[in-house]
């Protein structure tokens, strides 16, 4: 295996996030982490150093990565703001609860008639990167997002790249059984501002594997020289 992302620290996120509800219950989405730990895997077998700020999972991490477990968004942000600014890649496959309880109950709920839960939305970590990027007015590190799509696939990871200022978002159909979430397989489509590249079924390593190289070639384009034609302001 090349060891073409030695030298290089790769921050990614993986799993869901808990929202508790009260002190047993929870909620949470069918995310299984794996893709994000195969992630982990793969950027390790290139010799990059890896910091994995996982959500509850059932998966044994990779005893190279530098692994902070979390269980709320609003953990995981904070895990991933201490440390972006060591990484020079960031990959973020967790599966981020939109939402959490603003009434969290201190005990057990009893059972009743009905029950309302007040929902408010999450940070959003991604985009808050993609901004703190942005403020800093460099291109590193290179930051891709997943989307998790039923319908109009390109449409909304165009507008999820334009709106969260990412290099790429890796595209999953949802709507596909077999693949996906909760599986060992998947099927991405890996969206940039200039490319559009189906990576077809396979393992989820092999598939990492694919998004690390993508992740590659978009660093070897930040990093390229720039045609003298280019005027500074179409930088
Ligand atoms: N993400 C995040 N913080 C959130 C929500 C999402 O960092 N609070 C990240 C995820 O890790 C993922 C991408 O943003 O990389 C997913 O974006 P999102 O807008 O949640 O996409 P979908 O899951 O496709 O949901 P929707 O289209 O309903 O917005």
């Amino acid at each position: 295996m090349a060891q073409d992302l030695a030298g290089e620290t790769v921050l990614i996120t993986a799993g869901p996030t808990h929202e508790p509800i009260d002190p047993v219950r929870y909620l949470s989405n069918r995310s299984s982490g794996r893709m994000g730990y195969a992630l982990a895997e793969a950027a390790l077998r290139r010799g990059a150093k890896v910091i994995l700020v996982s959500g509850p999972t059932a998966l044994q991490p990779p005893a190279a990565a530098e692994t902070i477990f979390v269980e709320t968004a609003q953990q995981m942000r904070t895990a991933v703001l201490d440390r972006w600014e060591q990484a020079s890649f960031i990959i973020m496959a967790a599966a981020v609860a939109d939402y959490h309880v603003k009434n969290i109950s201190p005990e057990k709920i009893k059972r009743k008639a009905a029950l309302e839960l007040q929902l408010e939305p999450n940070p959003d970590i991604l985009a808050d990167l993609g901004s703190l990027r942005h403020a800093t007015g460099k291109r590193s590190p290179v930051l891709i997002g997943f989307a998790a799509e039923t319908e109009d696939l390109l449409e909304n990871a165009r507008s999820k790249l334009t709106r969260k200022r990412v290099d790429a978002i890796v595209v999953n159909d949802v709507a596909r059984t077999g693949i996906g979430f909760d599986s060992g397989r998947n099927e991405v489509t890996i969206v940039t501002p200039s490319e559009v590249m189906a990576v077809p079924e396979a393992g989820k390593l092999e598939i990492a594997q694919k998004i690390l190289e993508a992740a590659l070639r978009i660093r070897q384009q930040q990093v390229a020289p720039v045609p003298a034609s280019t005027s500074s302001a179409d930088l």
